[in-house]
């Protein structure tokens, strides 16, 4: 699971834009600002390789990044963002629904939930909506380090509390891992994972 090298290849605006070249590939979704492109910079520890923005709504195409030569980190726009036009967020969904229904190279998706937060709808709708259409993926809790938000709970109580709610949706509940972009929490339990699944 080691990262030699990692390359920008390209931005798509469409499903049908994003590279032919079937190496395997793992989405990276979850609601503006969960932390999408930075956990791709602490996966790949490399400080601006995925733009991020304290701003949500900073990613708004589908950017492949390609690692050691045969793998694919796919950037997406994030969902849920309450300031974006009307317009703008039903493209959201025809670009990402097209993505995850055609993208025959997709191994997994990494569903990012904030877990400073409490366990939020949106997330709850967009892991069932991946479930109902067979699309494996990984719940990477983030911001596991924001412990300190009086009116929240602590990120261990946000993620029992939203497990609660997908065991019951779930006869098999995906897998999850904690992680803090900062600290590189999770890093390396959720490369190995993406390389376990890649070699299936
Ligand atoms: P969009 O591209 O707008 O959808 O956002 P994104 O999901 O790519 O989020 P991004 O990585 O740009 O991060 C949003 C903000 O959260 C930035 O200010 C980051 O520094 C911060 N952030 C991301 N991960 C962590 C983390 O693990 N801990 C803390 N404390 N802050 C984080
Ligand atoms: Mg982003």
């Amino acid at each position: 699971s080691h990262i030699k090298e990692v390359e920008f290849i390209k931005s798509s605006a469409k499903p049908k834009d994003c590279p032919k070249d079937n190496f395997p590939e793992f989405a990276i979704l979850g609601r503006s600002n969960v932390g999408k492109s930075s956990l791709i910079n602490a996966l790949v520890r490399k400080k601006e390789v995925a733009l991020t923005s304290k701003k949500p709504g900073k990613t708004q195409l589908i950017n492949h990044f390609l690692v050691n030569k045969s793998w694919y980190i796919v950037d997406l726009p994030g969902y849920g963002f309450a300031n974006a036009p009307e317009s703008t967020r039903m493209d959201w969904s025809a670009l990402t629904k097209g993505y995850f229904l055609n993208r025959d190279t997709l191994v997994a998706v990494l569903l990012l939930v904030d877990a400073s937060i409490p366990a939020r709808k949106i997330d709850l709708d967009c892991a069932n909506w991946l479930g109902r259409n067979e699309i494996p993926m990984i719940f990477v809790f983030t911001k596991c380090d924001k412990s300190k938000n009086k009116k929240g709970n602590r990120p261990e109580e946000n993620i029992k509390d939203f497990q609660d709610i997908i065991r019951e949706n779930y006869r098999q509940p995906p897998p999850w891992i904690m992680t803090c972009s900062v600290s590189g929490l999770g890093r390396d339990e959720l490369l190995l994972h993406m390389s376990q699944l890649r070699n299936y």
